[in-house]
């Protein structure tokens, strides 16, 4: 009976040992779920994107180069996921995609702050970082490959520069000038930065007062209703900043509801960013807008060419900013459109 039991114990011992040999582990239950959808065959680069949301026009853009770059017949696989502006719904994204073994993880992130563990997470899966559009404040730069955006600080001093040009050739550069900020989503790097770059020409202008600044989210909706609010608490408003170009949609609506106009032609300053869509430019042709400061949506050609040179072992530039500049209303607008891909 003990020779029995002793026999037993080492079959089970052998069993242990082999199986620890093997290397086998237990997969994850949702791992790797896009396998049945992947042809016999193909290998593809598997990219999981967590992108922000559907807030605006730009984003729609850049969800588009995004999904018409990380194609099948460029080898890629895409796992999307839209985080609908929170941060929660992205790291969630981010684990699932560290349990689905993807190859790269690209991440666009609604605020700066709150990625250090969940980044931490993905390097000890061996996974690839590639920041795209916003960025990140950790305490480990290591922890991200690099970031691709465009250069939010400097939107702003643009936008601010060109106020001081109008204003001058407007003969009005000695007046009282008074400010409101449509802000875009707290804390995230479009609206640090761009508050931040036209922070630095205001100081430089003793006669400019910001009266209010006030988040609209980026939306359209949040636009207007901020908008209005400015309007009641404001009667002398000179020039509006809004942080995007939804929000202008939104704080024109709330304007002209209002009785009041917009414009060159008008009795309020307009100063937009984004340039992604036609109706911009359309708010500009039709004397609604004054000034949109361009930023670029078609980020994913770059991040392509990063993970290429990543999988032929090169190196990267860790921030790679992308070319911009403003579009106003005294310019042929329609020989700008005929030239832009969105
Ligand atoms: O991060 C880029 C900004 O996010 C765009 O200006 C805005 O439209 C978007 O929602």
């Amino acid at each position: 009976m003990r020779t029995k039991n002793l026999y037993i114990v080492w079959c089970l011992i052998l069993i242990l040992v082999l199986e620890g040999c093997s290397g086998k582990k237990e997969e994850p239950e949702n791992a790797l779920l896009y396998e049945d959808e992947i042809e016999e065959g193909h290998d593809y680069i598997v990219v999981g994107f967590a992108q922000v949301g559907s807030e605006s026009d730009w984003r729609m853009a850049n969800t588009a180069s995004f999904q018409a770059t990380f194609r099948e017949e460029n080898g890629y696989y895409l796992l999307f996921e839209d985080g609908q502006q929170k941060q929660e719904n992205q790291i969630k994204a981010i684990r699932n995609f560290i349990l689905q073994e993807v190859d790269y993880i690209i991440l666009d992130p609604i605020v700066e702050t709150g990625w250090d563990a969940v980044l931490e997470e993905a390097r000890a899966a061996g996974i690839p970082v590639i920041l795209s559009d916003r960025s990140v404040e950790v305490s480990d730069e290591t922890l991200y490959t690099c970031w691709v955006g465009s250069d939010f600080e400097e939107e702003g001093r643009v936008a601010g520069r060109w106020l001081a040009d109008y204003l001058k050739k407007e003969g009005r550069d000695e007046e009282e000038i008074r400010i409101v900020t449509l802000q875009g989503t707290l804390d995230s790097s479009a609206q640090l930065g761009r508050t931040k770059g036209f922070d630095d020409i205001l100081k430089n202008h003793g006669n400019w007062t910001m009266l209010e600044r006030r988040s609209g989210d980026f939306t359209q909706s949040k636009g207007q209703e901020v908008m209005a609010d400015f309007l009641r608490t404001h009667s002398d408003i000179d020039v509006v900043i809004s942080e995007n170009d939804n929000m202008t949609f939104g704080a024109i609506e709330a304007i002209e509801k209002a009785g009041l106009t917009c414009g060159p032609e008008g009795d309020i300053i307009m100063i937009s960013f984004d340039g992604a869509s036609r109706a911009a430019f359309t708010a500009m042709q039709e004397g609604k807008l004054h000034m949109v400061m361009e930023c670029n949506p078609l980020l994913a050609p770059l991040v392509d060419e990063i993970i290429q040179k990543l999988e032929r072992g090169e190196e990267v530039e860790r921030i790679r900013y992308v070319e911009e500049q403003y579009f106003d209303a005294s310019m042929d607008l329609e020989a700008v459109l005929e030239t832009r891909g969105y």
